[in-house]
């Protein structure tokens, strides 16, 4: 077992990691030494025990929804473990409490993840306009929107491809205000931006692992505020929702009971069998993080991007940064160059960087050492003068 402690800006816990600089934390993170041993734990006992090993690694949940509820400033019971930020929005979408003529507000670009569910959830959905450009007139084109009658706001925390963070605060208040739930994606967000649920007034929010949790792929969280947990219909229960869902199987036995009721609690969208490797994963990854605590974090990442933006800057490079920092730097390339032989160029040379819908997007985390950005800059310098 590994017992360094992280340090911002010390890659030591991620000895494999073959990239020169990994600037692709918003697409999936490496996993770290903690989480590969984290994960060979797991995979050693159920290969030794088998259905003896189940019971060593039950408290793994509940650690897990500790550390996130911390995260996000909630209480545990709050958070239902879930596959995927997709199937957190899906969960609501579906088992909502609708009315005919209900709508949902979505803002343009908003990832797919939190679109299509709500598309088919026999809503109206409404787009709203999202200029991509800095310090968007976000909260009165929402507020002009909410005045015509609004059922549900779903927006990311921090959007994915301009890394612009979204005033969650005062958008809670102003759905407050017109009695409008809302919901939040919060996987560009969680681990880097620092999150107060409960504070901002949010209704609902769901996110994966892979990203700024540094965790991995299919395992996330979802978050059903108190005010909420009641009223959901139990359209995606499942045979672990009910209260005692394990009692038929007990020594005991002949207690088959199809009609025990549905919890009243977050976890309910939680209706079989976990994945267990995935949880201990993310144990082990937001372990790291509260160590070093997200506002610390988001610091250190916007230092990076500060030194960051500021050179490529001077190549002629147009930042889409907002002054509602996120753990993103977008940038559009100087007129003449393609995105994608800047892209491949930076691969070649060890920086791995992402191309979403038309930008290339910085997100470095904790482990990446400002010392990197020379190095970027310079391998920027190279391809603008030799071609990628
Ligand atoms: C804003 C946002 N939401 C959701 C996702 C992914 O959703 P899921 O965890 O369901 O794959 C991504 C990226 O993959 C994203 O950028």
């Amino acid at each position: 077992m590994t017992f360094l402690a992280p340090k911002l800006g010390e890659r030591t816990l991620f000895p494999n990691l073959e990239a020169r600089a990994y600037l692709a934390h918003a697409g999936i993170s490496p996993a770290s030494r903690p989480v590969q041993e984290a994960v060979a734990a797991v995979l050693d006992a159920y290969s030794r025990r088998g259905a003896g090993a189940l019971m060593e690694w039950l408290p793994v949940r509940e650690r897990l929804r500790q550390r996130l509820a911390r995260l996000i400033q909630t209480q545990p019971q709050d958070l239902a473990l879930v596959p995927n930020t997709t199937q957190g929005v899906l969960n609501i979408a579906l088992c909502f409490p609708w009315k005919p003529g209900d709508r949902v507000l979505i803002f343009q670009g908003e990832f797919p993840a939190n679109v299509t569910p709500w598309m088919q959830a026999g809503v109206e959905v409404s787009f709203l306009p999202l200029p991509r450009v800095r310090n968007p007139e976000i909260l009165s084109t929402l507020e002009a929107e909410l005045s015509q009658g609004v059922r549900l706001v779903a927006v990311s925390a921090v959007q994915f491809q301009t890394g612009l963070a979204m005033p969650l605060q005062e958008m809670g208040a102003m759905c407050r205000r017109y009695g409008a739930a809302l919901f939040v994606d919060a996987i560009q967000a969680a681990g880097v931006v620092p999150l107060d649920v409960q504070g901002a007034g949010i209704d609902f929010l769901t996110c994966g692992s892979h990203k700024w949790l540094m965790g991995m792929e299919g395992s996330g969280f979802l978050y059903v505020s108190p005010e909420w947990v009641g009223k959901l219909r139990p359209r995606m229960a499942g045979w672990l929702s009910h209260e005692d869902p394990l009692g038929f199987l007990s020594p005991g036995g002949a207690c088959l009971d199809y009609q025990r009721p549905i919890r009243k609690r977050a976890d309910f969208l939680e209706p079989g069998t976990g994945n267990l490797l995935g949880h201990v994963a993310l144990e082990a990854s937001v372990a790291l993080i509260e160590e070093l605590g997200v506002p610390a974090i988001h610091a250190h990442v916007n230092s990076y991007l500060d030194a960051l933006e500021q050179g490529l800057g001077r190549y002629g490079f147009a930042s889409l940064r907002s002054a509602r920092r996120s753990g993103i730097l977008s940038v559009l390339p100087p007129s003449g160059w393609s995105l994608g032989d800047i892209h491949r160029g930076l691969a070649r040379r060890g920086i791995i960087c992402s191309t979403p819908d038309g930008f290339l997007r910085f997100a470095p985390h904790w482990p990446n050492h400002r010392d990197e950005v020379p190095f970027v800059l310079a391998a920027v310098d190279e391809i603008l003068r030799q071609g990628s």
